[in-house]
């Protein structure tokens, strides 16, 4: 597999070169992009490191940031990514693929290296991933994080840094700012532990910044769904998407009256955009998300119309759905006031687009499952290896 990726994508002799022994904090980087040598040809030196490119979020940014004409390198190691999600960068002169993990030091600290910004997206992400591998998601998303924060702090490089609204944990007022408090339950349960890693993060970019001068700038998504996103880590309207499209039952947890705002993923990508080469934007934190709000008992009644589906909707309690001690929060609201005030950016998404896109989404993928092209777990959702249940989180956000 790595090594068919890896000849796809023309990608050789990454690993393998020491860490240098010492080097200088931080830099200013070079004004302008030299070419340099690949061992598959000469391109452009990469501008842009996305780590987790190959994701849902990730996989759209690469695609607008190669619209705009920048080269591009992924470093993904496709756990929860896709090769299919890259399929239009793939082709392109000014794409690279790199198959390997945040976790590998070296790796990372060459491609930092030869990048002017990184992208850093990569994470374990969603509660199915977070609840089954607890430790290796933190790990990874602390890890991974400080590694390569600490490579581009040794380059000088720009990071931008995808954190969540999970952040404010159980903090249901809204909406929310970029200065609310975050409430947390107890670390022993997994979802804070997510919540706990990605503000580890923040505060490792936020230290490295006051004390280094590191050029990072934090973004905060708050519930982001689009083409591409996949069904089987615990998020609704994929979920409730394919449900309706397949004429099931919609399964909402808990009284359904609490509430989210849903953003298109291209919305997104543009407020990314807009921060990537803005001076200003060092050293801040921007939530990124819709403050169109909805009711989860309303989203599955919205869906199952715009899917002209004859579903119903089932209710489970947060015990039956995940076991007893479950923590939800009653609302997630952004503020996005400070971004919009940076960057003038605004969504031109509304949550009909974002759900007529779902449906879409769900309609071609359940097609593709019937023709046999797509993996049933893939189609309609992972199942929990000891209970046989499917476990997706209905109004989890991760
Ligand atoms: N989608 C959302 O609603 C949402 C909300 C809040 C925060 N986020 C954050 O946005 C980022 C992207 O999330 P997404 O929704 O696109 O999820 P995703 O799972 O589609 O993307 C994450 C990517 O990281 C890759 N990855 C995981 N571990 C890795 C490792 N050790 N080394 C290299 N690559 C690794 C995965 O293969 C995947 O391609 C994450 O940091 C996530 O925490 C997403």
């Amino acid at each position: 597999m790595q090594d068919s990726i890896h000849s796809i994508c023309g990608i050789h002799g990454y690993r393998g070169h020491a860490l240098p022994v010492h080097m200088p904090p931080a830099t200013s980087p070079p004004a302008t992009p030299h070419r340099q040598k690949w061992s598959d040809g000469v391109m452009e030196r990469p501008k842009y490191l996305v780590t987790g490119g190959a994701g849902f979020i990730g996989s759209h940014l690469v695609d607008a940031l190669l619209a705009r004409g920048e080269p591009v390198v992924v470093l993904d190691d496709l756990s929860t990514g896709r090769m299919e999600n890259l399929a239009g960068a793939r082709g392109q002169d000014n794409f690279k693929f790199v198959h390997g993990s945040v976790l590998d030091a070296s790796l990372v600290d060459e491609l930092v290296r030869d990048c002017d910004s990184v992208m850093h997206l990569a994470a374990a992400v969603g509660v199915k991933l977070i609840v089954e591998q607890p430790l290796n998601s933190f790990t990874i998303n602390t890890k991974g994080t400080e590694t390569v924060i600490g490579s581009a702090h040794r380059y000088g490089r720009r990071v931008i840094l995808a954190s969540t609204s999970e952040i404010y944990g159980k903090n249901s007022s809204g909406p929310l700012s970029e200065t609310s408090d975050r409430i947390l339950g107890s670390p022993s349960i997994p979802r804070w532990s997510y919540s706990t890693a990605k503000a580890v993060d923040e505060i490792l970019a936020e230290l490295y910044r006051r004390e280094y001068g590191l050029r990072s700038t934090i973004v905060r998504f708050f519930n982001t769904v689009g083409p591409r996103q996949s069904p089987a880590y615990g998020m609704v309207i994929p979920r409730f998407a394919r449900q309706a499209v397949r004429g099931e039952p919609l399964t909402v947890y808990g009284t359904g009256e609490q509430s989210r705002c849903f953003l298109h993923v291209a919305d997104v990508v543009e407020a990314l955009l807009s921060l990537i080469d803005l001076p200003d934007a060092v050293g801040e934190t921007f939530n990124i998300g819709s403050d169109e709000e909805i009711s989860i008992l309303d989203l599955a009644e919205r869906i199952i119309a715009c899917a002209e589906s004859t579903s119903s909707v089932n209710r489970l309690s947060y015990s039956e759905a995940y076991g007893p001690g479950f923590e939800d929060m009653e609302r997630r609201v952004p503020d996005t006031t400070k971004l919009r005030a940076f960057t003038g950016w605004q969504p031109h998404r509304n949550l009909d687009d974002v759900l007529a896109d779902a449906v879409a989404d769900a309609r071609s993928e359940v097609s593709r499952q019937v023709l046999g092209l797509v993996a049933e777990g893939q189609a309609k959702g992972d199942t929990d290896s000891s209970t046989g249940q499917t476990v997706l989180a209905g109004p989890c956000p991760v």
